[in-house]
């Protein structure tokens, strides 16, 4: 047995210098040490050695897998190392190659109207905020006079993540956001995105986009609501696009109206970016409600104020016709680079 041994051994030596690959080098291991490697199966012969040598013995046959197993391990090691780095040469990534022009990103194109109203907006004295996406119930809703229970909180299908946070379903939010922390008067627009539980079709999609303006002021009046919106309308929108206000309901607007535009892909015909309505609903807006300022600490006898709130998506694909809103949150290349 103890021959045996050092001839295993002794092979095992010569073997490995034939090694290339730490593939081969495994290949080794297996028929040395593997379950029925060569080693492996003279342990199973302990039990023919006489029991005086039997301590001996083992003990040296222990040795012997110790020492091929270092020896199989430092060629597999180092076999497998320089095979990675290897490979690592052979795909290095050149990072100073020069880039062809075409392949230069490109601004969204909800980007690039926002760019556009935000101009405007910025032009007739409002200034830019922003509010988080993830909010509490309280800012989304009990501020903006939705306390739990009302039954316009089923206007909105809420996407919670516990009871008391959601997901944004409105940039509302901002209205009581703004008013905790800007005294008036103040003038303030916020744009992002809104989260509602929707089927995805032509035109809803889980996630859009919403503008919000908000204006506080002593004496603002609905006369101030119709102008300046007609205004942003028309700088936005064009000269020529037909809009249409008419009354609504908005818990924390009153009164409240709401904005239609003529569809400017289908010229008014009807088409399935306008659900064949011929006109896109545009814009929620109103007074803001007393008990809304008062609730957020500014005094409804000496403060008025409007709010408005766009869900924008709709302007990128009336600009730009695009027939489906789900695209504009697909990130696809191929949409995208039509916006250089
Ligand atoms: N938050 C409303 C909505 O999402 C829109 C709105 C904003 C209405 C501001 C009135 C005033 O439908």
């Amino acid at each position: 047995m103890k021959d045996k041994i050092e001839e295993i051994l002794k092979y095992v030596k010569s073997a490995i210098e034939t090694v290339q690959t730490s593939a081969e080098a495994q290949a080794l291991r297996v028929e040395i040490l593997g379950k029925n490697g060569k080693l492996t199966e003279l342990f199973r012969f302990m039990k023919q050695v006489p029991a005086e040598e039997r301590q001996a013995m083992g003990q040296l046959l222990n040795n012997a897998k110790n020492e091929a197993d270092m020896i199989i391990s430092a060629k597999e090691t180092f076999l497998s190392d320089s095979e990675l780095n290897e490979k690592l040469m052979k795909e290095k990534i050149d990072v100073t190659l020069d880039l062809n022009e075409d392949e230069i990103g490109a601004l969204h194109p909800v980007t690039l109207d926002f760019m556009r109203i935000a101009e405007i907006l910025t032009g007739m004295g409002f200034s830019q905020i922003d509010g988080p996406e993830i909010e509490y119930d309280k800012y989304n809703f009990e501020l903006v006079n939705v306390p739990k229970d009302h039954p316009s909180r089923d206007m909105q299908d809420s996407l919670y993540i516990t009871p008391e946070i959601l997901m944004r379903t409105q940039t509302s939010n901002t209205q009581p956001r703004a008013m905790e922390n800007i005294r008036p008067p103040f003038k303030v627009f916020t744009f992002g995105r809104v989260f509602r539980k929707d089927d995805i079709d032509a035109t809803h999609t889980p996630a859009f986009y919403q503008l919000e303006g908000i204006y506080v002021d002593k004496k603002v009046g609905l006369a101030d609501l119709k102008h300046d919106l007609s205004l942003i309308l028309k700088k936005y929108l064009g000269e020529s696009t037909k809009t249409k206000f008419r009354a609504s309901y908005f818990p924390f607007t009153e009164p409240s109206v709401e904005v239609d535009a003529e569809c400017n892909i289908c010229k008014g015909k009807g088409c399935p970016a306008c659900n064949g309505a011929g006109q896109y609903e545009i814009l929620g807006a109103g007074m803001i409600h007393p008990h809304v300022l008062e609730m957020n600490g500014i005094d409804p006898n000496i403060y008025s104020g409007y709010a408005f709130g766009f869900g924008f998506d709709r302007f990128p694909k009336m600009r730009y016709k695009i027939p489906n809103a789900k695209v504009m949150f697909e990130n696809d290349i191929r949409f995208l680079k039509q916006f250089k």
